[in-house]
């Protein structure tokens, strides 16, 4: 590669100075049958966040996507992301950046009291396989490092502009190694995910496919799930959606 890295965890590193998304690049050395490869990108000309947004990637930023090979049913994916989430906010945090998570797996940094925040990085987790296992899961990872907020989209923060700038060898080397521990002991993902949580607490609106959730997110399952109170005392859980935090 380009550019050394001194790795603890066991991934192998696939560095390009530009690509498309790394995600697509991960894609494709996932279905060439590889595994424990990181794919690091100083820039990418294509970036994808979730719900079919565009995702700006200039270099300076940390643009990362895995490729696992996990043996995990589908209903645990959840848990990867949200592992590799607790990990993002792990290393930010050793950078300085009070660095919280949103459910289910942004990582923001909170304004005031009220639940406002601005995000710092987004997971975008693409995976195949069969009802009852997963061939392969690609966490794709985007952090707003090295990057000035001002040209970036609205409400997002970035390292340099809460602490100053990292190392990215670095901080990459340490969130793999973060990502490693919690991907072989899941068990502890959910309880670290509750330490970091901004969303507890908060009155929510989750939008979700069977339509919207609004009361107060009240915990998390052992699988990664919402729960929330809602306003006439049901509790709903739900595994998926997009979450805002309301005003009080
Ligand atoms: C989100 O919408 O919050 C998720 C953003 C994920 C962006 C990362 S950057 C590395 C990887 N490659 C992509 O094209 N997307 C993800």
């Amino acid at each position: 590669p380009a550019i050394e890295f001194e790795l603890e965890a066991p991934f192998s590193i696939d560095y390009h100075d530009s690509v498309g998304s790394t995600n697509d690049r991960a894609r494709e050395l996932a279905n060439d049958g590889e595994t424990d490869v990181a794919v690091v990108a100083n820039e990418q000309t294509g970036g994808r966040g979730r719900l079919e947004r565009e995702w700006s990637a200039p270099a300076g930023g940390v643009w990362v996507s895995i490729v696992t090979r996990p043996t995990i049913t589908p209903a645990q994916a959840p848990l990867y992301t949200l592992a590799a989430s607790v990990a993002i906010a792990t290393v930010a945090r050793e950078a300085g950046v009070d660095a919280r998570i949103k459910w289910p797996n942004d990582v923001v940094v909170p304004v005031g009291e009220d639940g406002d925040y601005r995000k710092l990085a987004g997971i975008l987790t693409e995976m195949e396989g069969q009802t009852d296992r997963v061939d392969w899961l690609v966490p794709g990872i985007g952090v707003n490092a090295n990057l000035d907020s001002d040209g970036l989209p609205e409400g997002a923060t970035s390292i340099r502009d809460e602490a100053g700038d990292v190392d990215r060898r670095h901080f990459v080397q340490r969130l793999l190694e973060e990502f490693d521990r919690y991907r072989t002991d899941l068990e502890a993902v959910v309880p670290a995910w509750r330490e970091l949580a901004l969303t507890l607490g908060q009155r929510v609106r989750v939008e979700r496919s069977a339509g919207e959730v609004v009361g107060e997110a009240i915990d998390v399952t052992d699988s990664g799930a919402l729960v929330i109170e809602t306003d006439d005392d049901e509790r709903v859980t739900v595994s998926a959606g997009d979450c805002e935090h309301l005003r009080p």
